[in-house]
């Protein structure tokens, strides 16, 4: 027992069964280390499952390819704000971990030949971008699904310990700042426990439900940066967030870029395939950042669609009814379900939507978390890690290209994985706790029980996903982010006294999301104080106040930190490991 509250030990403890939280504990649980996997749903309702169009590795089993042409593109495709040393070991790395995944038994479509099937993706090209290349490993539409069920199905055989519907709520770190382990929430029962371990590694997603129109699952609550952000570690390049052009209109389900890569195009309303315009090389194959202000633009002067002409549209009927159920199934259905039209015959109405935060936790190419301390700015933090999309290593810069989400979780769960082992903690002690641990987590749980200012967690996160969404949208400028800094101050007041209204510990779902407001309420902080200091525009960061990018000022990363809500900035790498650099130069597609 420490603090009062029953402790359980584990080499090693993963917060997260996504894709990347997987992919890490299959290595370790393979390892012989014991590992517990925590997660708010079962394994394969994680986020990942959502991913569509595929996972991007240079396999060039459609054309000539290579991963520097890879690297390029991703460097490109981050606006440089990606550090290049990282970028070029996730490319390097791509083919070989795609092939482990076949062999782990992913059922990835297939050429007449047997060799993986790829698809275009906007932003990936040949020869550092004549034209689009066809690098998409793909299981149709839903490789996340496929990838997923792959490594839950890897892991139970390698007897991985899951703790299902149990939620991470801190962490605890010794004098030293090492990190111990998490308190963690059994959500059925309401029970609250240390799980101690060696090594604590965060694989938690996204946070896209900061936003009121989202891509995102409503588990996506950016709970890693939370707990960090709570522990003293800044969140990088928070500003950082991507809009995914195709979200279906009203509704938010991810449409993929697939369907581009299969030969889809927007459309104004003047029938006007309006790309050619802003991207005559790419097209609707451009990058995402480009392709989402293509279509705001588009819908600001008028030539939206609709009766509020607030929507452009998809159109693939000219794609043919074979190959729209041979590759798009699941998005046929969505579009069904979610818009009321049959792709086949009508085009899908859609507009650019929150779909992927580029930024996060600070770490390495091992996936150990880094924060500045003692004037070293890559300082490690002792027994934390953090992979895929809550850890900014940072791959993805200003801008993420499609399908190096799921290469990013595998590539760095894998390597976090391995790092672990690395450090043969199956032969050491674990540290003792301090006298405290736990301390924070109990105030938080007994703060909520004594909350009393009457207001609903529901309303006061709505209000938050509104603001976010009006203040820190596709365009910025500094008056809107001046007054969304002061509105969501003002809303983390109103966080920090709601009410739950069921205090019954029967499942706990009111506990869960106001300790996720929590998080969310971080999230929210970091991104917006961090985009109304970057005068720039880069990436997905374009403010109409100061349209250019500004290398000379603004080449370097956010460093938000939660004490103070002040920001510090660290230089960019443009240094890769093994080949030249690409130096920064003027974007187009
Ligand atoms: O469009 C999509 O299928 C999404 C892929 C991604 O975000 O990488």
């Amino acid at each position: 027992m420490s603090a009062g509250l029953p402790v359980r030990k584990f080499d090693a403890i993963v917060v997260g069964a996504g894709g990347a939280g997987m992919r890490a504990s299959l290595q370790l649980a393979e390892a012989g280390l014991s590992v517990a996997v925590l997660s708010k749903v079962f394994p394969t309702r994680s986020h990942t499952v959502a991913a569509q169009g595929g996972i991007g590795a240079a396999l060039g089993n459609m054309s000539e390819d290579s991963w520097l042409w890879h690297m390029y593109d991703t460097i490109k495709g981050s606006d440089w704000l990606g550090d290049q040393d990282a970028i070029e070991y996730m490319c390097k790395m791509a083919p070989r971990v795609v092939y482990e995944l076949e062999h782990f038994g992913m059922p990835f479509d297939r050429n007449p030949d047997g060799t993986i099937w790829q698809r275009p993706f906007g932003g990936h090209s040949m020869n550092f971008g004549e034209r689009p290349v066809q690098r998409a490993c793909a299981s149709a539409d839903r490789t996340g699904h496929s990838m997923l069920h792959t490594l839950y199905q890897r892991n139970v055989r390698a007897r991985t310990q899951f703790l299902v519907e149990w939620m991470a709520l801190d962490l605890i770190r010794d004098a030293d700042g090492d990190v111990l382990g998490v308190t963690a929430l059994e959500m059925e029962t309401g029970e609250v426990m240390i799980l101690q371990a060696k090594a604590t590694l965060f694989a938690t997603g996204g946070a896209g439900r900061i936003f009121a129109a989202s891509t995102n699952a409503f588990i996506n609550t950016g709970d890693g940066l939370g707990m960090a952000a709570r522990a003293g570690i800044p969140l990088e390049d928070m500003e950082m967030w991507q809009f995914h052009p195709t979200g279906v209109y009203a509704a938010g389900v991810l449409i993929t870029e697939g369907v581009r890569g299969e030969g889809g195009i927007l459309l104004n309303v003047n029938g006007e395939r309006f790309m050619e315009r802003y991207a005559p090389n790419l097209k609707d194959l451009a990058s995402r950042d480009v392709v989402s202000r293509s279509m705001d633009q588009e819908i600001k002067e008028g030539r939206g669609c609709g009766p509020q002409k607030d929507h452009v549209l998809l159109k693939l009927d000219h794609l043919g009814p074979e190959i729209i159920i041979k590759r798009l199934p699941a998005i046929r259905e969505i579009a069904i379900k979610f818009a009321n039209v049959d792709p086949i015959r009508e085009p899908i109405p859609v507009v650019p939507t929150i779909h992927y935060m580029m930024g996060g936790i600070p770490s390495n190419v091992h996936g150990q978390v880094v924060a500045p301390r003692d004037g070293d700015p890559n300082a490690v933090v002792n027994g934390l890690y953090a992979i895929g999309e809550c850890a900014c290593v940072s791959v993805h810069g200003g801008n993420r290209l499609g399908t190096n989400s799921l290469l990013d979780i595998i590539v760095f769960g894998r390597a976090a994985g391995n790092h672990v082992v690395e450090q043969n903690f199956a032969r050491q002690s674990h540290k003792p706790l301090p006298k405290d641990a736990g301390n924070l987590s109990r105030s938080r749980l007994a703060r909520l029980d004594a909350a009393t200012s009457g207001e609903q967690v529901a309303d006061v996160a709505n209000t938050l996903r509104t603001t976010m969404q009006a203040h820190c949208g596709v365009f910025r400028n500094q008056q809107l982010l001046t007054e969304g800094v002061a509105k969501v101050t003002q809303i983390e007041q109103r966080v920090r006294r709601t009410a739950i209204k069921d205090k019954s510990k029967t499942f706990n779902t009111a506990r869960v999301e106001a300790l996720e407001l929590d998080n969310l309420i971080e999230v929210a902080k970091a991104t917006i104080v961090s985009a109304e200091a970057r005068r720039e525009s880069r990436g997905a960061q374009a403010r109409s106040d100061y349209p250019a990018r500004d290398d000379a000022n603004w080449l370097r990363h956010t460093l938000w930190y939660r004490e103070g809500n002040r920001l510090d900035y660290k230089p960019v790498n443009l240094k890769p490991m093994s080949v030249d650099a690409f130096p920064p130069k003027a974007r187009t597609y």
